[in-house]
């Protein structure tokens, strides 16, 4: 069953022409909301798995040195077509191929004053120890930010195997597809037409949560594997023992979806 693996890049690369202005401005209050400073002059971001590069991007406009990897050979060619169009030949931003799975790549890795980890640890068929590598990226007084796909117990099995038979064939991808996105966008159409909203207006609100799009996140969600869980306490007291203490947690209110974390690494006396 491990063998399974979504090509996330592929999936990267339809964002990639959406990618304007209003976007980035997006994922720029992203950022700025999340480490709860206005720019990042001065500060060494690290970008664990940064798909279509989008966060690097933001980063980097915010006046932060970035550094981006991704362990998919298609998300690293979106993040250097970002950089390479916004930041061409910039000394301040690196985009590397790399597994946070390897031990020696991530100690090849300076600390970090941020190590910004959205969504991506519980898709490398290993989640602690991905968080524990990520964890050691962390400067004295750094942050960690992490997205987690929230623990349902028996709903998060059943996720599981659909995104598995997902990656499995793609007679069974073209199942999965045929099946959920025409469910998808007519729940949600009925939920936003009861609430006496426009049936288009989810898409609009979406794309100004994280500057996403619904349609690619969509396919993200029931391809997205390996796939793994995780309490939101179970990840604070991982955390703590490694010493970093929570500063800021939004948690999906036990639906499907991501915890949203940002931790401190308590800085040494
Ligand atoms: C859902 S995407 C999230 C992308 C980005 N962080 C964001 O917030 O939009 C997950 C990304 O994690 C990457 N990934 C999966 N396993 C990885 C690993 N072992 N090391 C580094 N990146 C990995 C995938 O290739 C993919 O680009």
């Amino acid at each position: 069953m491990n063998e399974a693996r979504f090509a996330f890049g592929k999936n990267w690369k339809r964002l990639l022409p959406q990618i304007d202005g209003d976007r980035i401005a997006t994922a720029e209050a992203s950022l700025r909301g999340l480490l709860e400073r206005d720019r990042l002059e001065g500060i060494r971001f690290l970008d664990v798995g940064s798909g279509s590069g989008l966060f690097s991007l933001a980063a980097r406009r915010l006046g932060a040195t970035v550094t981006s990897f991704d362990y998919d050979r298609d998300s690293v060619e979106c993040t250097s077509t970002l950089r390479r169009v916004h930041f061409p030949d910039d000394p301040t931003w690196r985009v590397l191929q790399g597994s946070v799975l390897d031990a020696s790549f991530m100690e090849s890795l300076e600390v970090h004053d941020v190590v910004y980890a959205w969504g991506v640890l519980h898709h490398t068929g290993a989640m602690w120890e991905a968080i524990d590598q990520a964890t050691q990226r962390v400067s004295s007084g750094g942050r960690l930010v992490l997205a987690l796909y929230n623990d349902q117990g028996a709903w998060s099995r059943r996720w599981a195997w659909v995104k598995w038979a997902f990656n499995s064939h793609p007679v069974a991808q073209a199942g999965v597809l045929a099946a959920f996105l025409p469910y998808f966008a007519a729940q949600g159409a009925v939920v936003d037409v009861l609430a006496r909203k426009s049936p288009f207006r989810r898409y609009r609100e979406y794309r100004r949560e994280r500057g996403m799009s619904l349609l690619v996140d969509w396919v993200d969600w029931l391809g997205g594997y390996p796939f793994e869980v995780a309490k939101p306490e179970e990840v604070v007291d991982f955390l703590l023992k490694r010493g970093l203490r929570l500063r800021r947690l939004r948690t999906v209110s036990g639906e499907e979806g991501c915890n949203e974390f940002v931790f401190e690494r308590l800085a040494q006396t």
